[in-house]
Formats: C-alpha cells, structure tokens, sequence
C-alpha cells in the first residue's frame, strides 16, 4: 500500500525552480531517504507534504488524502522533526514530553516512558532543552514528533550537526523505528 504519491511536482521560489517534475511513491512502512547537496530541494519537499508551504504544480496524496482539500486529515497522521531542531528551550525535557503529549491529547505516561527508553533521554529528564548538547536536542525533537503517534515521520536532516558517535547512534535509534510507521529522511550523508 501506498504512503504518499508524488506526481510531477514543482515549485517555484520567484525566478527560482526549487522542484522541477517531481514524481514518486512511497510504500508504507518504508524508510525513504532522500540524499542530495545542499539546496537541492529536500526541504522544500518536506515541507510541501506537511503544508508549511505550497506547491507551484503537480499532484500530491498522503495515505490516499488529496494534500490540497484533506491537509486537516493529513496532519492528523504525520509529524516533522525539522532541520532547526524543533524544542521548547526553557522547557526541561520532561516538560517538553509532556507539553506535546497535551497539545496532541495523547498523554499517555506509558508511551512517554517508552519514548524515552528509546532515545535514552533517562539521565536529562530534569534538563531545560537549551542546555542539552545538539545529539539530545536531536533526540528530543524526534522523541517529540513521534508523540501523536504518527503514521509518517518526516525527518529533515536528523545528523545535521552530530559527531561520528551521536550519528551512529542516532541511525541506530533509527532502525529501531523502521518498519513501524513510515519514515521520510533527508541528509547529506
Ligand atoms: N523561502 C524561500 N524563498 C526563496 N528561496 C528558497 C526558500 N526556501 C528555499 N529556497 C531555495 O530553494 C532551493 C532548495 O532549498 P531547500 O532548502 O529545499 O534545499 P535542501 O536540499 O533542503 O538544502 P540543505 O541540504 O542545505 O538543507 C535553494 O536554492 C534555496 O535557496
Ligand atoms: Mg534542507
């Protein structure tokens, strides 16, 4: 079954062609990445799919959802980690958890507990975000994109920044995802 469909997709930012012709599908359950030089266009897809920006031409559906009528549906089901690093910076990590676990209903302390153990954010909890290092700030920004329990998790650039360890274990968190849910990733890596 069929996650997202792209179809000859372009966008325009003025004279300049961020996306030109776009086409592809995405499986569900699939981790897609996305490699390419900077500018290239990788964000700028990101954001079309998750309606921070609109297209200029072409033909997008989520999980059979029509990006143009259904963007209230499709947000329903996915989530971004952006590349600026998306957290509550006065919030303590726990705070941070529990802050989006509100805002999307979800609070759920179960599924908090395992978000946790996942991305082995124990010895932080009482940390405000701001002083996290960029791996944990990382960590946190997914841990917090997955708290709706998304069907499709869009991860721009998640290494950005990272050293060699923090990057290996963040691939390794990653792979602890894959084949949940559907996962979208950019990097230059
Ligand atoms: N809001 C904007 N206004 C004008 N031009 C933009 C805007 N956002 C992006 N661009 C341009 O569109 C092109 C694609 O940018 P985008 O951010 O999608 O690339 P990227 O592949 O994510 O790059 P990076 O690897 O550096 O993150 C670039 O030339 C960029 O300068
Ligand atoms: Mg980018």
């Amino acid at each position: 079954m069929t996650a997202i469909t792209i179809e000859n997709l372009s966008k325009n930012y003025k004279k300049l062609k961020a996306l030109d012709n776009l086409s592809l599908e995405i499986k569900k359950g699939e981790t897609f990445g996305l490699l390419g030089v900077n500018g290239a266009g990788k964000s700028t897809i990101i954001k079309i799919l998750c309606g921070l920006t609109q297209k200029s031409d072409g033909k997008v559906s989520v999980y059979g959802y029509n990006l143009e009528q259904d963007l209230d549906k499709i947000k329903e089901i996915i989530n971004l980690s952006p590349q600026e690093t998306a957290v509550a910076n006065n919030l303590t990590v726990r705070e941070n958890l529990c802050f989006f676990a509100n805002v999307y209903h979800k609070n759920n302390e179960q599924y908090i507990d395992e978000l946790v153990e996942t991305f082995s954010l124990s010895g932080v909890l009482g940390q405000k975000a701001k002083t996290l290092s960029g791996g944990y700030k990382r960590r946190l920004s997914i841990a917090i994109a997955l708290i709706s329990q998304p069907k499709i998790l869009f991860l721009d650039e998640p290494t950005l920044g990272l050293d060699v360890f923090a990057r290996r274990e963040l691939w390794q968190i990653m792979k602890k995802l894959k084949g949940k849910i559907t996962i979208i990733i950019t990097s230059h890596y």
